[in-house]
């Protein structure tokens, strides 16, 4: 469980710094991931600047931060009926084997600047 959001008061500073990365993870996160039509949840979504490339594989998207202040970003890069959640990593609320694709980009101290799938 994390005990504070450390993004909160980066999201504009982050957004900018982090754009070419995001752009450099398209292809290789549309690789990785390949097409699919189930729930993709982009955990520590940040700014929510890969939504758009995880949305072109054809999945629905959830993304879930725990940072309200990253989130606002994102809310921006969202399209209708797609979900944003504040929440925390730790404790997903989501039934087991739901959703089939998690990708944790850049996020979560998992990963510096690869994507992972799980
Ligand atoms: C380095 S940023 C990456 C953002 C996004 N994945 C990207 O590539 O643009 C890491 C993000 O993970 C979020 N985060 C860190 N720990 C988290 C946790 N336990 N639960 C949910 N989000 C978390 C932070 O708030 C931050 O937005």
């Amino acid at each position: 469980m994390v005990s504070e959001p450390r993004y909160d008061g980066l999201a504009d500073w982050y957004d900018e710094l982090n754009a070419a990365w995001a752009q450099d993870n398209r292809a290789p996160l549309l690789d990785l991931l390949g097409p699919g039509t189930g729930l993709c949840l982009d955990l520590g979504c940040g700014t929510g600047q890969n939504l758009e490339t995880l949305r072109a594989t054809g999945r629905r998207v959830v993304g879930l931060d725990y940072s309200s202040d990253q989130l606002r970003l994102a809310n921006d890069r969202r399209v209708r009926g797609e979900a944003l959640i504040r929440g925390d990593a730790a404790a997903l609320p989501f039934a087991d084997g739901s959703p089939d694709r998690t990708p944790d980009i850049s996020g979560i101290g998992l990963a510096s600047s690869r994507a992972l799938v799980a």
